[in-house]
C-alpha cells in the first residue's frame, strides 16, 4: 500500500523536485500544501491538494484526518524576506513548524507509529563571529557558532531544538513521556542551485540569479562582494539528500540535524564558471550591505562527516559537474522559445 506524505511548500524550489522525485518511485500518495495552486504539472503529481497558510490551524484538522506517514515540511520564508517582515516569518517559520510538529504527534499516537518529519534547516543557523574566524573555521560541524543572526537562521535553529524535543523529550513531566511519535530528522542545506526554478528571498539567491541572468543573455549585479564564499548544492543532491536521509534505518542515525555540503565557491568562481559557460555574461558587483553581512556570518563551508558517516551522504555534483553535466544542459532549454 502507498504510504501518504505531505508536503508543504510543494510550490517552491525543493517542492518542485520532491514532487517529481515521489511521482517517479509511484510508492507514495501525495497530499501538497502550499499559498499557490500548484501548476498543472504538479497537480498531476499528488492525490490531495490544499491551498492556504501553514500556521492556519483549521488546515492543520484538515490535514489531520489523514494517516500521515511522513511530512516533509518545506514551507518556510527565506532569510532575505524574513528581514523584510520578522513578525510573518516567526508565524510561519515557527508557529507553522510547532502545529505541524504537534499534528504529527496526535497522528503518531492515532496511527500507532511513528511520523518521519523531515525539516530542510540551512547554514544560516551559523554566526560567524567575523570574517577572520569564518576564514580559519572553514569547514564548521553541526554544534559550533551557533549563533545565528538573522530571523529566518533563527527560527530555524529553534525549530531543530523543537523537532528534537517533541521526538525526545515531549512532555517529560506528563504521563505522555516516553512515546515516540515523532521521528524529526533535519538536514542543513548550504544554497540550493536549481536548472529549472529561481529561488524567492533567499539570500545565497545570487549564485542561481547570476546562472539564470546568463542563459537569458541578461546582464547581473551581484549583491555580494566577489570574495563571499558560502556552501552551495545542485538541487537534484538537495532531494536525494532528503529522500535519504528518510529512508535511513533510525538505528544508523546518531544525530537528528545533519549538515550536508557539496561545493563552497566564493561568488567569483561562481561567476567565472558563468563566464566560461557563457561568454557574453555580464557580470558586475554592487554588494548590498544588509544581504553582505548575512553571507559574512554564514559559515564558508560545513564540516558533513557525520551525515556521510551515518546514512552514506555523498553529493553527485561537485561544482565542475554541477555545472557542465546539470546546470549549464539544462538551462537554456528553459528559457529556449
Ligand atoms: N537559501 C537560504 C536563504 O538564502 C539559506 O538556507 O535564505
Amino acid at each position: 500500500m502507498s504510504r501518504i506524505v505531505l508536503v508543504t511548500g510543494a510550490n517552491g524550489e525543493i517542492g518542485h523536485s520532491l514532487l517529481e522525485a515521489f511521482a517517479s518511485s509511484g510508492d507514495r500518495d501525495v497530499i501538497s500544501v502550499d499559498l499557490r495552486p500548484l501548476g498543472d504539472a504538479q497537480r498531476g503529481y499528488v492525490k490531495w491538494s490544499f491551498e492556504g497558510d501553514i500556521s492556519d490551524p483549521k488546515l492543520i484538522e484538515q490535514l489531520e484526518s489523514f494517516d500521515i506517514a511522513e511530512i516533509y515540511h518545506l514551507a518556510a520564508l527565506l532569510s532575505t524576506s524574513a528581514e523584510k517582515n520578522p513578525e510573518l516569518a516567526h508565524r510561519v517559520n515557527v508557529n507553522g513548524t510547532m502545529g505541524l510538529l504537534s499534528m504529527a504527534r496526535r497522528i503518531g499516537q492515532r496511527t500507532g507509529s511513528a511520523v518521519k518529519f523531515l525539516f530542510p534547516s540551512t547554514i544560516a543557523v551559523y554566526g560567524m563571529p567575523s570574517l577572520e574566524v569564518k576564514t580559519s573555521a572553514g569547514a564548521v560541524a553541526e554544534d559550533v557558532y551557533l549563533d545565528a543572526t538573522t530571523m529566518y537562521g533563527i527560527n530555524k535553529l529553534y525549530c531543530e531544538r523543537l523537532g528534537v524535543y517533541m521526538s525526545e523529550r515531549y512532555g517529560q513531566l506528563t504521563d505522555d513521556a516516553g512515546e515516540k511519535t515523532v521521528d524529526f530528522r533535519a538536514l542543513r542545506f548550504p544554497g540550493l542551485i536549481s536548472a529549472f526554478t529561481v529561488p524567492s528571498g533567499g539570500t545565497s539567491d545570487y549564485a542561481p540569479e547570476m546562472i539564470h541572468a546568463a542563459a537569458q543573455g541578461k546582464p547581473y549585479a551581484c549583491f555580494v562582494r566577489p570574495d563571499a564564499r558560502i556552501p552551495f548544492m545542485a538541487m537534484p543532491d538537495g532531494v536525494t539528500a532528503l529522500l535519504n536521509l528518510a529512508a535511513a534505518p533510525r538505528e544508523s542515525l546518531t544525530r537528528r540535524v545533519y549538515n550536508i555540503g557539496a561545493f563552497a565557491p566564493t561568488a567569483e568562481e561562481i561567476a567565472m564558471k558563468v563566464k566560461s559557460a557563457f561568454p557574453a555574461a555580464e557580470i558586475t558587483y554592487a554588494p548590498h550591505p544588509k544581504r553582505q553581512a548575512i553571507i559574512d556570518s554564514w559559515c564558508a563551508d560545513v564540516d558533513d562527516s557525520a551525515a556521510r558517516r551515518d546514512w552514506g551522504w555523498k553529493p553527485t555534483f561537485d561544482m565542475d559537474t554541477a555545472f557542465d553535466t546539470y546546470l549549464i544542459p539544462n538551462i537554456a532549454g528553459v528559457y529556449a522559445g
